[in-house]
């Protein structure tokens, strides 16, 4: 079950919410979630109760993006150990909640291990719950500490990459403090790249058909006190060949061991956009994102959503009734319209000038370089 209560809307300049916490309220433990399908207009907390209310807050995005999926199906396996329901089938369906963030797995993988480990030694099923709940505050707080670490990283590779001065950077879909513990992949660094005086202006592409550059991205980056404009998807092109773009910076919702990315669709034709441009495509992911059990792009399952979500244009409308869908779609093509809407595209690593993770850079992108980089924090 879910219930929504409002928060009060703060000025520009200060943080945003947090996008996601843990709760022991006398009722029991819940899921606290800052609804993102409201975002901007209203800042309002889902709170779940059981994992069907989470897989429904996961699959209709009001809690999205990969490293948060991942944090959220930890805590979602905790949530299912101390509420008494099976865990083994709750983690299952959570793991497939969606198929392309590999994040959303390994935390529910992680979680799913930590109950296993403690039953396995003796523990009720109280304290194995607080085993899962305990491993999904450390993916938590590691994905925080990530967002620093890779922050730092990426805004070395931005000095090395465009020295001295303030740039502009173009940036897709949305990867700040909504999609993690900290300040988020590609955004923290466009972040830092800001806080040290590097950052001109971020474009940020509006992101269609769901618009979380235009909503969520242009939110964060107000918040952040940063210079930014909104474009169409389809006016990046317009932009490069005006030499208006320094940089691109993306995150990455599943990175296979050959550096093949996945990440919102229309990443792809900026990767081609950058190199034709001869402008550094930047990917920032934790290394949970890259997953060695995909050996490329071809293996890597893009989620296809519901056309209408491109046949029409989505509304935000104000705090609805209890159950009632806070976004609506506006027809835009004529009834029976058929539509095309896979949520992701991948873009080959020839055209990725380098990813950024927490144990630093990979460039060029190479099948060793990135096992090299990312097992180490495997293994450690
Ligand atoms: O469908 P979404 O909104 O979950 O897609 C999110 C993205 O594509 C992000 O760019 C990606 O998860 C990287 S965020 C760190």
């Amino acid at each position: 079950m879910a219930d929504q209560y409002a928060l009060r809307t703060d000025a520009a300049g200060s943080p945003a919410p947090a996008a996601l916490r843990w709760e022991e309220p006398p009722e029991g433990p819940v899921i606290v979630l800052l609804d993102q399908r409201r975002l901007p207009g209203e800042e309002v907390e889902l709170v779940c109760t059981d994992v069907p209310a989470l897989i429904e807050a996961i699959q209709g995005l009001a809690v999205r993006g990969a490293p948060l999926l991942g944090v959220a199906g930890a805590y979602g396996v905790a949530l299912a150990a101390v509420r008494g329901f099976d865990v083994e089938e709750s983690a299952g369906m959570l793991a497939g909640a969606r198929p392309t963030a590999v994040n959303l797995a390994v935390g529910v993988g992680r979680a799913l291990e930590a109950y296993r480990a403690a039953a396995k030694e003796g523990a009720d099923a109280r304290r194995a719950g607080e085993a899962a709940l305990a491993e999904a505050r450390a993916i938590h707080r590691e994905d925080a500490r990530a967002s620093e670490l890779m922050a730092r990283h990426g805004l070395g590779l931005l000095d090395e990459l465009l020295p001295g001065g303030a740039h502009q950077i173009l940036t897709h879909c949305n990867t700040g403090s909504l999609v993690s513990g900290g300040d988020g992949t590609a955004f923290a660094v466009v972040k830092a790249a800001h806080e040290a005086g590097r950052l001109r202006r971020l474009w940020v592409d509006e992101t269609r058909p769901l618009l979380q550059g235009a909503r969520l991205t242009a939110y964060e980056a107000a918040r952040a006190g940063m210079a930014y404009t909104v474009l169409a998807d389809n006016a990046a092109g317009s932009l490069f060949a005006a030499g208006e773009v320094d940089a691109v910076l993306i995150g990455a919702d599943r990175i296979a061991a050959d550096g093949s990315v996945a990440n919102k669709v229309g990443s792809y034709p900026l990767a081609v956009l950058a190199g034709y441009h001869h402008v550094p495509f930047v990917v920032v992911a934790p290394c949970s994102t890259v997953d060695p059990g995909t050996p490329d792009g071809a293996g890597i399952e893009v989620e296809q959503r519901p056309g209408n979500e491109v046949t029409e244009f989505p509304v935000t409308v104000p705090a609805p009734e209890a159950g009632a869908a806070p976004v609506t779609g506006v027809a835009v093509a004529p009834p029976g319209a058929q539509a095309y809407n896979p949520a992701f595209d991948v873009t080959p690593p020839e055209l990725v000038t380098a990813i950024v993770t927490e144990n630093g850079v990979v460039s060029p992108v190479t099948e060793s370089a990135l096992a090299e980089l990312c097992d180490r924090s495997r293994s450690g």
